[in-house]
Parts: structure tokens; sequence; C-alpha cells
């Protein structure tokens, strides 16, 4: 039986060896090296991608977020940012892409926006670590530009396997561009937050606020981010 690289790729990551042919007929003048080097033409190893993305566990979805050229992002970043904090968290918080610092060291939220972001948690009795982070976009666009839709369109099935593998219980979305790749509109943040939305077919309770880099530049929405907060907080045990 032949089978594709994509099957071949996913009974490798449950642990079933790959099938190699041994009967090959060689030919009496045949050194024994070049029979080799034909069974390893007939069974390439499998590209790191081959497994659909949809099946992947946390360690093959992170090889292969780091190992990802679908779009034009990989070519400038230094790290691809997968997300951060614990798999099985109860909150999920969603930004949009890493900045400079992030693409330095390689996880989210780490300049001036996830200082921010770190004391809202704070505030409403979390920690960056009882949570799971990730952004939408996992490579940085260059100088911060927003993620173009071919962009999104490449990256946006990993943070949806993220989210089906941690089954949070609420996703708290930051900014205009989170907000509107993961509830497929094109609303304003300041038409979307303040109420809760649902998403997927579990219907996770979601709750958008704005940005910590845009309440930095506009501490007095400070106070509509904290009630979105609360908001959130409230679904608990809903
Ligand atoms: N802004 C984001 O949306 N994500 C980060 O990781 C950092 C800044």
């Amino acid at each position: 039986m032949s089978l594709s690289g994509r099957q071949r790729a996913c009974l490798e990551a449950i642990g079933i060896p790959r099938w190699v042919r041994r009967n090959l007929p060689v030919a009496a003048d045949e050194p024994a090296a070049s029979h080799q080097s034909r069974l390893e033409v007939e069974s390439p190893a499998p590209e790191p991608e081959a497994c659909p993305v949809e099946q992947m566990d946390w360690p093959r979805l992170e090889t292969t977020i780091r190992a990802c050229t679908a779009c034009g992002l990989h070519a400038g970043r230094h790290h691809a940012v997968v997300g951060t904090g614990d798999r099985q968290a109860s909150w999920l918080i969603v930004g949009e892409a890493p900045g400079e610092q992030e693409d330095l060291q390689g996880e989210p939220f780490v300049g001036r926006a996830g200082v921010l972001l770190n004391n809202m948690l704070v505030a409403a009795g979390l920690t960056r670590e009882r949570v799971y982070i990730a952004n939408v976009i996992k490579c940085r666009p260059p100088g911060n530009r927003d993620p173009q839709t071919e962009e999104v369109s490449a990256c946006l099935r990993y943070l949806e396997r993220q989210i089906a593998l941690i089954e949070p219980d609420l996703i708290l979305i930051v900014g205009r561009v989170a907000a509107q790749t993961l509830l497929a509109t094109d609303a304003p943040v300041g038409r979307m937050r303040g109420r809760v939305h649902y998403y997927g077919s579990r219907r996770i309770p979601v709750v958008v606020t704005y940005h910590p880099a845009y309440l930095l530049r506009r501490p007095i929405e400070k106070a509509k981010s904290w009630a979105d907060l609360k908001l959130a907080l409230a679904q608990r045990g809903r």
C-alpha cells in the first residue's frame, strides 16, 4: 500500500514506524549501498507540516510554527512567537502579533504593552503564568504594521489549533485586529467591547477589550478596559 506524505507523517506522529519495503530485487552487480539509497528514495522523510494542523499535538504544533514559511513574514523574524503560559488555562488572552521585543525574545507581550497587560491580569487576580497568551500572527510584521489578509489566512489555523488544545473557558481578546479576525467582523473595538460574544462550536465566551498599546496612548480608556475585565470575570461559573 502506498501512503501519502501526510499519512506517513500522521502515523509517525502517533508512534507507528514507517513501512520500508525489504524485498526489492537487487541486481547481481548492484552494490549494497545503492540498494540502500533506492529504499531511501522510495520513503522520503515527511515534511514537518505534512500532518494536518488540526490534528497536531503541542510539540508538533510548536515545531511547525517555528519552521513555518507559509507567508513572507518568516523572512524577517528572529523568533516565531508561539505563546506562553498554562496550556490548561481557563483564560486565553489573544493579541495581534509580536512586536520588536517579542520577536527578539520569542515570547508574547514582553514589551511596554506587555507590562500593562501583566498589571491588568494581576488586577483581575490572575498572572501571565496562570493564563495562556497567544497572538493571531506568530511572526513580527515589519515596523509593526497591521498584518495583511494573506498573512492572517496563513497563520490563523495555528491559533485555532491552540484554542482547540487549550479548551479555555474564556477568551479575552485585546485589540481590533485579533477581535475582527476571531469574531469575523469589521466592527471597531468600541462596538465589540462591553458584551459577551461566543467563539466556535463550543461557544466559548469571548470578551473584547482595548489593546494595551492603545491604552498606553489613551490612558483615559483604562476604565473601560477594567469594566471589560470585570465582565470577563463575571463569566466564571456561568
Ligand atoms: N502586541 C501584541 O498584540 N502582541 C504581542 O505579543 C505584543 C504586542
